[in-house]
């Protein structure tokens, strides 16, 4: 445990997430390799790591992979172990099949099972406790994610010397829909064991603090939660308040401009057939993301005769995503079998109505992909904060391309100035308004993706965490001595 940088035996600054920021293989014989896996907040928090001599708990993402701590890009990396069972029920189970849907409008039905409960706590102390075993004297630890709610609490009950931050990356919902979890009182309690909680909008965080009031009955002032103390411990105040997180815009901008890409996604286009306007929607396949509600609405497109398939194309990534949950297998067959029969009736030979991919691409595809298209479509039903619309204009340094974006996504709030706003319920006028979209002119579409790109490439991820971490750090320290042996 004791850090190679500063010699003391624990970490300044602990990240738990339920997935590491690498991916694990095993060979036939056994050997474990890992690499590094692309995403926002491992690149946001790595400058953050390296400068402040940073750990990192999480799990491998594969069952009962035992691997001991190492270090990577200068960070301790601590894998936690997984039974088979425990991902049925701790990941799949109460994460993805209860808090999911719960906490994203219940679009599917959420399920209450005891046992996954019982899973998600277990799995939850075991995060507290690694994370715990990893801090030094006063460190901050900072939570990630639904996944991980009840660790807060349990670290600081062994830890109280620590500050403690947690970020949600989902909505937080209206407590009509909160109060249906069992367990909803536990949940409150374990991320109030937090100094300071974050979310994507502030919608969010008065949604957490209507909760906190109704559920608890604690006093709450703006965004400040007074947790009483007792005997042994005195009161608290717990922050929160929305962080809207963001991608590393530079770096994607940069991307965008090289010559590798530039050419993809010219040889795309000529791939499609130079159509005059590409569409694209990228998504995991997830229900959230109202992917049949876009496709329902572009097949209708077609038939209206507003567009045709040799002038107008459609490409829908929809990368695989929790494929052992029903929720998930349900979703796939019904937008296979709507891409199937929209295809069956208005493609022509050389002239698909929708490139169906049921694929993940390195950012390199991902850029080229943004780069071809004229038109953007993000029509989720319920989004924390959607970071595919960020990347589109993040790679639009031509300042072209229009950005179809859903209100119920939390990036709506932050680029109502530039996108087309719709509402993806509202079949008729998503359909006006993706029409409008295809048709836009130049002028208009470099005035907005102008306004896009001013906002997104100066609020990054980097701001994002440092301004997360400041307001956690600014926040009052305690002195007392570490209990933990
Ligand atoms: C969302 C969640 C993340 C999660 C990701 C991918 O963005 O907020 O916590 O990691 O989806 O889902 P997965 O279940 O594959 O980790």
């Amino acid at each position: 445990r004791r850090s190679p940088l500063t010699g003391k035996d624990g970490y300044d600054l602990v990240v738990v997430s339920n997935r590491l920021p690498v991916d694990f293989t095993v060979d036939d014989e056994g050997h474990v390799d890992w690499k590094r896996s692309p995403g926002g907040l491992v690149t946001a928090l790595e400058p953050v790591m390296q400068k402040s001599d940073g750990a990192w708990v999480g799990w491998s993402g594969a069952p009962d992979l035992e691997v001991d701590p190492f270090d990577a890009d200068d960070m301790r990396l601590v894998p936690v172990t997984l039974s088979a069972t425990e991902i049925e029920r701790y990941y799949e189970g109460f994460s993805n099949d209860t808090l999911w849907p719960l906490y994203h409008d219940v679009i599917a039905p959420p399920a209450f099972h005891r046992q996954w409960w019982d899973a998600y706590r277990r799995v939850n102390q075991r995060f507290a406790d690694a994370a715990a075993a990893q801090a030094e004297q006063g460190a901050t630890v900072w939570v990630h994610d639904y996944q991980l709610q009840l660790v807060p609490r349990m670290l600081r009950e062994q830890r109280p010397d620590l500050r403690i931050g947690f970020f949600n990356h989902i909505p937080f919902p209206p407590l009509e829909l909160f109060q249906q979890l069992p367990w909803r009182r536990q949940v409150i309690d374990g991320l109030l064991g937090a100094d300071l909680i974050g979310f994507q909008r502030a919608g969010d965080a008065s949604n957490f603090i209507r909760a906190v009031r109704r559920l608890t009955g604690y006093t709450t002032r703006g965004p400040i939660v007074t947790v009483p103390g007792a005997e042994d411990r005195p009161s608290r105040n717990v922050r929160a308040a929305a962080f809207p997180i963001s991608i590393d815009s530079r770096t994607f901008d940069e991307l965008a401009r090289t010559p590798e890409v530039q050419a993809r996604s010219r040889e795309i286009r000529a791939d499609l057939g130079d159509p005059e306007c590409m569409m694209l929607g990228v998504d995991r396949l997830d229900y959230t993301k109202g992917i049949r509600h876009r496709i329902k609405a572009y097949g209708e497109i077609l038939q209206d005769g507003r567009i045709d398939v040799e002038h107008v194309t459609l490409v829908q990534v929809a990368s695989p995503s929790r494929e052992n949950v029903g929720a998930y297998q349900e979703l796939r067959e019904q937008v296979e079998g709507l891409v199937g029969r929209i295809n069956g009736e208005y493609a022509e030979i050389g002239h698909a109505a929708i490139h169906y991919l049921h694929h993940s691409y390195p950012p390199e595809e991902m850029a080229a992909l943004y780069l071809a298209a004229d038109v953007m479509l993000v029509t989720s039903l319920r989004d924390g904060m959607n970071l595919v619309a960020k990347e589109y204009i993040a790679a639009r340094s031509d300042d072209r391309g229009v950005l179809v974006l859903s209100e119920f996504t939390g990036a709506a709030d932050e680029l109502a100035g530039g996108a087309l706003l719709v509402n993806p319920h509202d079949i008729d006028g998503m359909k006006d308004i993706i029409v409008a979209a295809a048709n836009m002119d130049v002028r208009e579409q470099r005035k907005r993706m102008r306004r896009l790109r001013r906002r997104v490439l100066a609020d990054d991820v980097s701001k994002w965490s440092e301004s997360f971490l400041g307001v956690l750090q600014a926040m009052p320290s305690r002195d007392t001595p570490r209990t933990h042996a």
